[in-house]
């Protein structure tokens, strides 16, 4: 048997490890990343191959926070994609002020950048007050991150530009206060913003929502999860609610297509029809 027939099996059994063990199903992730991530894993353990791994994951329940973190990617960036904010601030916000109070909810929200650009907008807006923000992810460690609200300074000038395509009115350092090279949100950000670890790939209806961002994170599934996903912003929906996803992703091939118009396909941003929803 050849060394890659011989690492295809090692990952299928570090995928049966996870989910038996641990209740993690990563069967349902696009394979050539996951590979990938799970080899980048392998080596950040020190590990001489992925069945060594999987048995250091198996007989070290402390590992696991560490293991779903290296193998979810948290990458994002504060008004990443600024036209999808613009396009969310100008189409949406007037929707959702037109309700007493709203949920969003942020599926797969990573370190949390994707949560106060739109807090930052809302409050902009005066919306803020009305909203509860709902901020999930798979991973406790990103979640904790996320909590935090504290970034690299590296990163102020680009997300200060993405701010301002975004329509954003101030200056984005505004919001931050620096604290020995780093740059820390401020707290008034965090009011309304509930922080929860939920699985797309196993997990339940979360909240009721208005608006459902879960961008970057289908490009990571098969078909089925992607399936399984959408089906559940599609039940989590009030009726005429929005689902915003990556601009890499769509509804198509979801089988939920039907249920959603689309509001602008360049920022993959859908609301759900009166027929699409279920009573
Ligand atoms: C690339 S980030 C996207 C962050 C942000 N939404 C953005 O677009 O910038 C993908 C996030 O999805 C999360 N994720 C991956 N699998 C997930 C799952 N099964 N359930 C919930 N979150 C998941 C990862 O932990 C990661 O934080």
């Amino acid at each position: 048997m050849d060394a890659a027939r011989r690492e295809e099996i090692e990952i299928e059994l570090f995928v049966q490890a996870l989910r038996m063990r641990y209740g993690y199903d990563f069967s349902q992730y696009a394979h050539a990343s996951f590979k990938r991530r799970v080899q980048n894993l392998a080596m950040h353990f020190g590990c001489a191959n992925i069945a060594q791994m999987t048995e250091r994951v198996l007989h070290d329940t402390a590992l696991i926070p560490e293991v779903i973190a290296q193998l979810s990617v948290p990458v994002s960036e504060m008004f990443r994609d600024p036209e999808v904010f613009e396009c969310l601030r100008r189409d949406i916000f007037p929707v959702l002020a037109s309700y007493p109070h709203f949920n969003i909810w942020h599926a797969g929200c990573a370190h949390g950048e994707e949560i106060y650009s739109m807090a930052i907008l809302l409050q902009e807006a005066g919306l803020y007050e009305r909203a509860q923000i709902y901020a999930t992810d798979i991973s406790a460690q990103a979640l904790e991150t996320a909590k935090d609200g504290i970034y690299a300074a590296r990163h102020l000038q680009q997300w200060a530009a993405n701010y301002l395509r975004a329509g954003g009115q101030r200056t984005l350092s505004d919001y931050f206060h620096s604290r020995y090279g780093h740059l820390k949100l401020d707290e008034s950000l965090n009011r309304n913003i509930v922080f929860a670890q939920h699985n797309l790939a196993a997990d339940g209806v979360f909240c009721e929502a208005h608006l459902i961002l879960c961008r970057n994170v289908l490009i990571y599934f098969k078909p089925d999860l992607q399936r399984r996903a959408v089906e559940l912003f599609r039940t989590s929906l009030v009726r005429g609610g929005h689902l915003c996803l990556g601009t890499k992703e769509s509804l198509t091939f979801t089988g939920c297509a039907a249920s959603f118009g689309v509001v602008s396909g360049r920022n993959a941003l859908y609301r759900l029809l009166d027929h699409g929803t279920h009573d």
